[in-house]
C-alpha cells in the first residue's frame, strides 16, 4: 500500500459500473476487505473524499456516503480537520469475519466434523430427502392442480384481518381450539375415532407428530418396530434420535406381528399404516389388528397409527381405524392434511391418550410453539363450511379417474415392462419391474427426463430383502400428462433393460 501526503492510494479498489450492487457499497466492500485482509492496518489514513472521487470517478456524495457507512460500523474514524483513519481497535485479522459472500471454512474444520454426534447423524446421507416436486408420478402427492384455491383465499383473507388473534399473543401449543374441535368431530365420524376434542393436537403435518412422538417415548438405543418396507421419513426420525429402527416384515396383512416378536422381542414402540401400508399398500385385517393391540397390551408398548391418506378409498366400506378398538390407550393416532389438501399447508394432527396431552404440549413448547393461529382458524372455516368433504369427494373421484389413466397408459405403452395392478385405496401404485431391469437405475433415467417415481428398493433396512419396483402416484398429474410421462418412462425403462441385457 503506497502512503502519500494525501491519505494511502487506494489503487486495489475499483468500481463496476455495470453491478448491480451501488456505487457506495462496492466502495465500502473495497475498503473493508482491505482492512479486514490486513493492507490497511489501524491508524492508516485514507485519501479524502475528493481526491478518492477523482481516482474512482464518481460523485463525491457517494465517497462520502461510503465513508459514513465504514465509520458507523466501527472501520473508521473520522478526525476533525485531519482526515479519517483506520480505527485503532481492529483485531487481528484472522480472527475478524469476512462479508457473507466470502466466508470460507477454516482449513481442514469442516463444520459437519465440529457437530455433535446427534448432528453428524442428522447431517448424514440417511435422512429422507425424497420431497416430490408435483409432477407425474410423484409418488405421495395428491391433485394438488385441485386444490380450491378461490375458496381457501377467501376464507384466509377474512381470517388475516383477525385482530382477536393477534391480540392473544402466542396461541395454545395444543392448537387453535375450535381445530381441535372441528378435527375431533371430523374424525370421529369419518375414521371411528375415539376422542374428545382435549386429545386432539394440532402439528406440522405427520413429520412433526413422530418427531415429537420419538423424543418423548424413546431413549438412545431403545428399539421400535417400523414396517419393511416402510416409510423412510420415519426411519429419519428414529434415527436422528438415537433409537434403532427394528424392521418387521410386511406380508399381506400388513406387519407381521409375530415376527417382531421373533425378531425384536425388546421393542417399546411400533409404528404402522393400518388402513394403508406405505409404499405396499395392503389393509391390515381384523386378525392382525387384535394381535397388534394384544403385543402393546402385554408388553406396555405403544402403537402409534398412522393413517396418513384414508381419505382415498374408491369401494366398499372404509376401514375404520385402530385407535376405534382400542381399550386402554395404548394407540396414539396420527394424520394429516398433506393428502386431502397439500403438503404445503404442513398441517397435521395426533389423537392422544390423555395422559400424554402435557408431554406433547411441552414438547411442542420448547420447539416450534405451536402453528400460525390465523391458518388454523382458516382450515378450521374451511372444516366447517363443508368445503373439506366436498373437496374429499373431488378427490377421490379424479384420483380414480387418474388411476385409471395410468392403468391404460402402462397396458398401451410399457409392453411386459412394468406390471401394475388397480388398487382400491390411495394415491399411487406399485409398478413391479422383470427380473434385469434395476429399480434405482430406472428411478435415475426417468428423473433426468422429468418423470418422477422412486424406487421400491429403498424403502427396505435389509438389502435382501429389497423387491424392485417404481412407485407410481398417479393422483397429482392430469390424464394427458400422465399418458405423456408414462411414453418417457417407457423408453427409459427399454433403455435400463438394454443396458442390462448387452
Ligand atoms: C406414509 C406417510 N405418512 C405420513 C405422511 C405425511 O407427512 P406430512 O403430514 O408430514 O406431510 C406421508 C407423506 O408423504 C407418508 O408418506
Amino acid at each position: 500500500m503506497i502512503k502519500t501526503p494525501d491519505g494511502v492510494i487506494l489503487d486495489a479498489i475499483q468500481v463496476d459500473r455495470d453491478s448491480k450492487i451501488l456505487l457506495y457499497q462496492q466502495i465500502f466492500n473495497g475498503i473493508c476487505d482491505l482492512i479486514l485482509s490486513g493492507s490497511l492496518v489501524s491508524g492508516t489514513r485514507l485519501p479524502s473524499t475528493r481526491v478518492l472521487m477523482q481516482e474512482l470517478k464518481v460523485s463525491r456524495n457517494t465517497v462520502r456516503q461510503a465513508f459514513e457507512q465504514l465509520i458507523s460500523e466501527g472501520y473508521l474514524q473520522g478526525q476533525d480537520g485531519s482526515g479519517t483513519y483506520v480505527a485503532p481497535d481492529i483485531p487481528d485479522a484472522s480472527f475478524q469475519l469476512h462479508r457473507l459472500s466470502e466466508r470460507t471454512p477454516v482449513k481442514n474444520h469442516s463444520p459437519v466434523a465440529s457437530l455433535s454426534s446427534r448432528g453428524r447423524k442428522i447431517a448424514g446421507d440417511f435422512i429422507s430427502q425424497g420431497f416430490s416436486k408435483g409432477r407425474a408420478f410423484a409418488p405421495s402427492l395428491p391433485a394438488l392442480d385441485l386444490f380450491p384455491v378461490k375458496n381457501w383465499t377467501r376464507i384466509l383473507s377474512r381470517q388475516w384481518g383477525r385482530r382477536d388473534l393477534l391480540r392473544q399473543g402466542y396461541g395454545e401449543l395444543a392448537g387453535y381450539r375450535p381445530l381441535r374441535e372441528a378435527v375431533a368431530f371430523y374424525l370421529q365420524s369419518t375414521r371411528g375415532v375415539v376422542c374428545e376434542w382435549e386429545q386432539v393436537i394440532i402439528v406440522s403435518g405427520a413429520q412433526q407428530a413422530f418427531h415429537l412422538l420419538i423424543n418423548i417415548l424413546l431413549d438412545p438405543g431403545d428399539s421400535v418396530w417400523v414396517e419393511e418396507p416402510g416409510n423412510l421419513g420415519l426411519r429419519s426420525i428414529i434415527l436422528s434420535a438415537g433409537a434403532v429402527p427394528a424392521p418387521v416384515p410386511v406380508d399381506e396383512s400388513g406387519l407381521n406381528v409375530k415376527e417382531g416378536i421373533a425378531l425384536h422381542a425388546n421393542a417399546r414402540v411400533a409404528i404402522i399404516a393400518p388402513s394403508h401400508q406405505y409404499p405396499l399398500g395392503v389393509t391390515m385385517p381384523l386378525s392382525r389388528r387384535l394381535e397388534m393391540l394384544e403385543w402393546a397390551y402385554k408388553t406396555n408398548g405403544w402403537v402409534i397409527e398412522d393413517d396418513y391418506d384414508s381419505e382415498f378409498r374408491y369401494s366398499g366400506k372404509p376401514v375404520s381405524a385402530l385407535q376405534s378398538l382400542d381399550r386402554h390407550e395404548k394407540v396414539i393416532y396420527v394424520g394429516t392434511f398433506t393428502k386431502v389438501l397439500s403438503p404445503a399447508l404442513r398441517i397435521g394432527y395426533l389423537v392422544v391418550p390423555k395422559g400424554l396431552i402435557k408431554p406433547l404440549t411441552n414438547a411442542i413448547g420448547i420447539s416450534t410453539r405451536g402453528l400460525p393461529t390465523h391458518i388454523q382458524a382458516a382450515l378450521t372455516d374451511f372444516i366447517l363450511e363443508g368445503y373439506l368433504a366436498t373437496h374429499i369427494r373431488r378427490m377421490r373421484k379424479i384420483s380414480m379417474e387418474r388411476q385409471h389413466a395410468l392403468l391404460d397408459a402402462v397396458s398401451q405403452q410399457c409392453d411386459g415392462l412394468l406390471d401394475v395392478a388397480p388398487t382400491n385405496s390411495g394415491l399411487h401404485l406399485v409398478g413391479w419391474l422383470p427380473e434385469g431391469i434395476d429399480d434405482v437405475a430406472a428411478y435415475r433415467l426417468a428423473k433426468s427426463r422429468g418423470v418422477e417415481t422412486y424406487p421400491l428398493s429403498r424403502y427396505y433396512e435389509n438389502p435382501l430383502a429389497q423387491k424392485k419396483g417404481l412407485m407410481m402416484g398417479f393422483a397429482c398429474a392430469p390424464p394427458e400428462e400422465i399418458t405423456r410421462a408414462t411414453g418417457i418412462l417407457a423408453s427409459a425403462l427399454r433403455e435400463v433393460s438394454n443396458i442390462k441385457i448387452g
